[in-house]
């Protein structure tokens, strides 16, 4: 049994990989950029896999070769964006990394889910509709709530086979992501994550959590 990772060479996902190889379980480590950091802590590190890529997510597939307990989808973009100027391919490049990888990645992963399963997946805040009091970040928002969306569904349809799902908002984490600025280091954002995927059964599966206990509006 196996946890598998996205995103994880550096940032929020390098820190859930360290600690939960720490706890002693079997890391996948799924990244498109290589790092010396998640070579020296996953067991298995595929990498060179651009989650918006097919043919990519297929490859990364076949080299999955036991069932998983956990799995935690932490990939993302986050691209500056406002009204006055709005790219289309900022857009859809959001649409693409946020919301719809982890979701074909997930069709393509169904095989190979343990009976029991856990799947996670690391969302924003920023994409509660009900949570926004400060607009813009029209991509981010729009790609991370539709994420949301989907996971709700998953599960839904997930539940006859016993596995759950949940979405995360990390916290104001300082990575690169945000320039290094922050409420929280990674260290102090993976521990809370894992907390609350630890949390996580078939009674709250399709719920919406802080890394902090917060369970948070749609
Ligand atoms: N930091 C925060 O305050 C914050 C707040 C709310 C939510 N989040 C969410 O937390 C998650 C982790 O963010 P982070 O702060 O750790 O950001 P980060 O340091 O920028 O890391 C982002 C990770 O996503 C990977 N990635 C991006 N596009 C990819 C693609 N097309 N294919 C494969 N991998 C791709 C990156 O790989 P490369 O190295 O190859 O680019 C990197 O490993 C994201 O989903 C983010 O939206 C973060």
């Amino acid at each position: 049994m196996a946890t598998l990772i996205t995103g994880c060479n550096r940032g929020i996902g390098l820190e859930l990989a360290k600690q939960s190889k720490a706890r002693g379980e079997k890391i996948i480590a799924i990244c498109r950029t290589y790092s010396d950091e998640i070579r020296l802590v996953a067991d298995q590190v595929i990498d060179g896999i651009d989650l918006t890529d097919r043919a990519s997510l297929q490859k990364a597939i076949l080299q999955i070769r036991e069932p998983l307990q956990k799995v935690i989808q932490n990939a993302g973009v986050f691209l500056e964006d406002n009204i006055e100027d709005l790219s289309t391919e900022s857009l859809l490049k959001q649409f693409q990394v946020n919301a719809v990888a982890p979701l074909e990645f997930t069709s393509l992963l169904i095989p190979k889910l343990a009976d029991g399963a856990k799947l996670a997946f690391i969302t924003s805040r920023m994409g509660s509709i009900a949570d926004n009091t400060s607009g813009a970040y029209y991509g981010y928002r729009m790609s991370k709530a539709a994420l949301n969306a989907g996971v709700k569904s998953l599960a839904i349809d997930l539940k006859p086979r016993n596995i759950s799902v949940m979405v995360l908002h990390p916290g104001f984490v300082k990575t690169r992501m945000t320039g290094f600025r922050g409420d929280v280091v990674p260290e102090e954002s993976a521990s809370g994550l894992l907390q609350q995927i630890d949390k996580l059964s078939p009674n709250i599966s399709g719920t919406f959590w802080h890394m902090n206990g917060e369970l948070l509006p749609w």
